[in-house]
């Protein structure tokens, strides 16, 4: 980083400045006090309402937090973004996609109907994420599996902070009757791979959403989504990075519920959002950002984190359009 601030070849050159107007846009988005929490796991109902944090890490590794950016909150459904990268950089994406599709589904993320090939309909929602969790080292035990898919995340946020709340995943396997409704659907349209056993599989799909990260060690993986798939602080190769397209494709398509279309046309970045109230954004080429702030919209995204991401792209010409 040293180097490359000497010979001026930052992605961002004067970054002192670039913060001061990100914390201007985080100030601004404070002041946004609408929305709910998620009452449906009693974990998330407990978060703080006016917790709200913002961390960036770019490409090249410079950094900058404001707000609550080192509390631990859930991962949920933004783990379904690295997750995918997992499961295609290991699998591949021909195999993955015979498994699930491509499109929107236009409905809510845990709607119990596939598409016309009879798969999900994508990778960033639940039918999707639990047949994605089938593919990522179906050979090994449950807790061998979990420790590998611990140990990439946490190289994707550079070693950074990756927890796993007992509670929250206890929760979600009590109050998830939806998700055992589609994992059963699933399995009846035989979408798991052969060998796959569908409850096995939906654990380990309520491990990954259990997992606990931090604004700054999810900013440091959205960095990693931003780099191709080697994260910014150590240089190390986490993601195929034909896997990082595809990822980045449908968090663009599907990343932000049925509020998708209405993102991808406003700020024209691929997102994904969790109900614990997080936003993975990905600036391509250029930085990671994750916010974090509990209240969220009546799609399930976080008010302040939507706020932060169309105020950002009338500073900034991040818009991919
Ligand atoms: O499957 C569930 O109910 C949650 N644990 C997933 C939460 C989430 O963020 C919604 N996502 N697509």
């Amino acid at each position: 980083l040293i180097g490359r601030a000497l010979q001026n070849k930052l992605i961002i050159p004067d970054f002192p400045e670039f913060a001061a107007t990100i914390q201007e846009t985080f100030e601004e988005a404070k002041n946004n006090e609408t929305g709910e929490l998620a009452d449906y796991i009693p974990q998330l109902a407990r978060q703080d309402p006016n917790a709200w944090g913002v961390s960036i890490c770019t490409i090249d590794g410079q950094r900058c937090s404001f707000g609550n950016t080192s509390d631990h909150f859930s991962f949920q459904s933004s783990s379904k973004a690295p997750a995918y990268a997992l499961a295609s950089t290991l699998m591949g994406s021909d195999f993955v996609h015979r498994h699930i599709g491509f499109e929107p589904s236009g409905q809510s993320f845990n709607a119990l109907f596939l598409n016309n090939n009879n798969t999900p309909h994508n990778p960033m929602l639940n039918s999707g994420a639990i047949v994605t969790a089938a593919l990522i080292k179906p050979e090994l035990t449950a807790a061998d599996r979990f420790d590998f898919i611990m140990s990439k995340f946490r190289e994707a946020a550079g070693g950074e902070y990756i927890g796993f709340s007992n509670a929250t995943f206890l929760s979600e396997k009590k109050t998830g009757f939806r998700n055992f409704a589609i994992t059963y659907l699933l399995q009846d349209y035989n979408c798991f791979p052969p060998g796959a056993d569908p409850v096995d599989t939906l654990e380990l799909y309520f491990q990954i959403c259990s997992l606990e990260v931090n604004c700054e060690s999810a900013s440091v993986m959205a960095a990693t989504l931003a780099n191709g798939g080697i994260c910014p602080l150590t240089g190390k190769k986490v993601f195929e990075s034909v896997a990082v397209r595809d990822t980045l494709s449908l968090m663009l398509s599907c990343g932000m519920y049925d509020f998708s279309g209405q993102f991808a046309f406003k700020v024209g970045m691929p997102a994904k959002s969790g109900v614990s109230g997080c936003v993975m954004l990905v600036v391509p080429n250029i930085m990671g950002i994750m916010m974090w702030s509990p209240l969220l919209d009546n799609f399930g995204n976080s008010c302040r984190g939507i706020q932060f991401c169309q105020d950002l792209v009338t500073h900034f010409n991040f818009h991919n359009y």
